[in-house]
């Protein structure tokens, strides 16, 4: 079950008001049905509850067949109703239930996905798909059967207890004393003997963990000549979990012989004072068989409830961690205005920052530069320089710590992020393509484009070719269900996409790091088409690829260095940049050499 890992809760006020909140998120149409069902639920329990007392009458009448059969009409009525109710109870709690969690999946994605990228850097993916998996389907299993198995078992064993006391005060209160005190206990034990049963598979998991490390790592085993200590390692291990087994079944074995003498035992004590109550007059024996049978219900209640309220505790859980991430503030609540645009340059002015996550540790410092309109601006520097951060407050996935940054003539600390993130299209360094088809995929860079629209973008991206020889063509599915695709083509779908976008800034990020030189010479003449005339940042590691640039940016821990063109730079005789070409072409001339000796 899904809801294994999730921790419980202890139950406190806090926890109980939060999760009242839940009815909050209802329709009020969902909540009369609630209620309606948990009537239903009431009149089960009352039929359940009906099911001894009848039984009891048939024995008692056994001699009087006109009775015997009223008895018998009775129980098929009782049957009737009860398969009634009890349809209408989960159908409407079903219902209610499914309304509830369709609407909180769909509270949490829209809030999940309008956090900004810093909550997404703070929190792993895991543990986020987990709120929608775990925590949701705890919150629908409780609504579904939790909420109404432990109501109808709170009902039973307060009806229960009643109707044992109607029948004979002095055998409820032996009941009383034996049979509950044995449940309760012998549900502690069982709980108790489940968390050892955990720690045997947690071992029984780290042994073969060992097994694995070794034979996975058996060369570094032999070299160093480790297998005496491999082996005895092994053995410790052995040696802890052989006598937590042995604890284990011990306990089992407890556990099965306590429950003969006690339970068992308690009945069977309880069947013997009734019989003597019986020889006595004082109650019949159909009334002692309803009795033992109303015992049964109240015991088994008594368990079956505690396991729910073990549920209902995780639940509070689940609904506080779903509720929390619901609250949280999103990234912009104002509407976008679509009138809003955006053209001309780019220009940083006196731009500082660090990640919120790593206050202390300047990621850029003093960065200021500008590109004309339909100029291209390249960035180089070492990894780790702050490159990829510029494009991230470009994006305002982040805001700066000190200094402005304008797009045209406007401040984009001043633009909604939606207006300012329309005029930007992004090829990144690693492409993810969505599950879907090819289509959809470049599509996806302006939902609003027509077919012809896609297919010239395409084209332009030298994507249409490798496309169209697949045999479903555009229909071709890619993403993990679909076919995989070489980096030189994720590429290109790429590049199609950020040409249907028609965007004011195009940023590349590293985008022919990766690829063999056949795909990059279709790649590279793509993006000439897709940056033409148009204003680019390119991120580039190979600087033959910016060389033409109109502006190059050295960055170097986060400063800028040097900036200029490319002729500007190599003048500089000690340049960084001077040496970073001078470094590559040694290693170009190596490779070459190497291939043609
Ligand atoms: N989300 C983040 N949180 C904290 N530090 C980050 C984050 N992203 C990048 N950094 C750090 O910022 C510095 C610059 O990173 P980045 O801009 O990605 O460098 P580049 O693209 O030049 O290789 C690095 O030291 C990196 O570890
Ligand atoms: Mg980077």
């Amino acid at each position: 079950m899904a809801n294994r890992d999730i921790p419980k809760q202890r139950l406190n006020m806090a926890g109980l008001r939060k999760s009242m909140r839940l009815f909050g998120f209802m329709k009020t149409a969902d909540r009369w049905l609630l209620a309606l069902g948990t009537l239903f639920l009431a009149i089960t329990a009352g039929t359940a509850l009906l099911f001894p007392e009848l039984l009891g009458n048939m024995v008692d009448s056994y001699s009087d067949i006109n009775k015997l059969q009223k008895t018998a009409t009775a129980f098929l009525y009782l049957f009737l109703a009860q398969a009634v109710f009890s349809f209408l109870r989960i159908g409407l709690y079903v219902r209610v239930a499914e309304n509830l969690t369709a609407g909180l999946r769909n509270r949490l994605y829209q809030s999940v996905l309008q956090q900004n990228m810093d909550f997404f850097h703070q929190n792993r993916i895991g543990d986020l798909i987990s709120r929608f998996t775990a925590d949701i389907g705890q919150i629908q299993d409780t609504f579904t059967s939790n909420l109404a198995m432990f109501l109808r078992q709170f009902m039973v064993i307060i009806g229960g207890i009643a109707y044992l006391f109607f029948t004979s005060n002095t055998l409820s209160l032996y009941m009383l004393a034996s049979v509950p005190v044995v449940v309760v206990i012998s549900m502690f034990f069982g709980r108790f003997i489940r968390k050892i049963g955990k720690q045997v598979q947690e071992l029984t998991g780290n042994n073969s963990v060992i097994a694995e490390e070794t034979f996975t790592g058996i060369q570094s085993v032999k070299a160093f000549t480790n297998e005496t200590f491999e082996m005895s390692r092994y053995g410790k291990d052995v040696e802890i979990l052989r006598k937590k087994s042995i604890y284990r079944g011990l306990l089992r074995g407890a556990f099965s012989s306590f429950i003969i003498v006690c339970l068992f035992g308690s009945i069977v004590w309880l069947i013997f004072m009734g019989l003597g109550m019986v020889r006595s007059g004082e109650m019949a024996l159909g009334e002692l068989i309803s009795f033992m049978f109303f015992t049964g219900f109240v015991g088994g209640s008594i368990g079956g409830m505690a396991e729910q309220f073990v549920q209902i505790q995780k639940t509070l859980g689940a609904v506080e961690r779903v509720l929390d991430l619901i609250d949280k503030p999103v990234e912009t609540n104002e509407a976008p205005n679509l009138e809003n645009t955006f053209s001309g340059g780019v220009r940083f002015e006196h731009v500082g920052f660090c990640y919120p996550g790593r206050p202390d540790y300047t990621v850029l410092e003093d960065v200021s530069f500008q590109i004309g309109a339909g100029k291209t601006l390249a960035i180089v520097g070492p990894s780790g320089a702050g490159k990829s951060t510029i494009i991230n407050l470009m994006y305002r996935f982040y805001e700066p710590i000190k200094g402005s940054i304008y797009l045209g003539d406007k401040s984009i600390a001043e633009a909604h992020v939606y207006d300012l993130r329309r005029q930007l299209a992004l090829v990144p360094q690693e492409i993810i393509l969505f599950g879907g088809s090819i289509y959809d995929n470049i599509l996806y860079g302006n939902p609003s484009a027509d077919k012809e629209a896609v297919i010239s973008s395409a084209k332009q991206a030298n994507a249409h070719e490798f496309i169209s020889a697949f045999p479903e063509g555009y229909e071709t599915l890619v993403g993990d269900r679909g076919i995989k695709l070489s980096g030189g083509q994720r590429q290109r779908i790429a590049i199609a996409r950020a040409i249907l976008r028609n965007p004011q800034l195009l940023i590349l990020d590293e985008a022919t790091s990766s690829l063999d030189s056949e795909s990059e010479e279709l790649v590279q003449s793509a993006l000439k088409t897709l940056m033409k005339d148009r204003t680019s940042i390119v991120i580039a590691h190979r600087l033959s690829t910016i060389r033409h640039a109109d502006t190059i940016l050295v960055l170097k821990q986060g400063r800028i260095i040097e900036q200029g063109s490319h002729e500007a730079l190599m003048g500089l005789a000690d340049g960084y940049y001077r040496s970073m070409v001078e470094r590559q072409q040694d290693h170009t001339d190596f490779i070459n050499h190497q291939e043609n000796p």
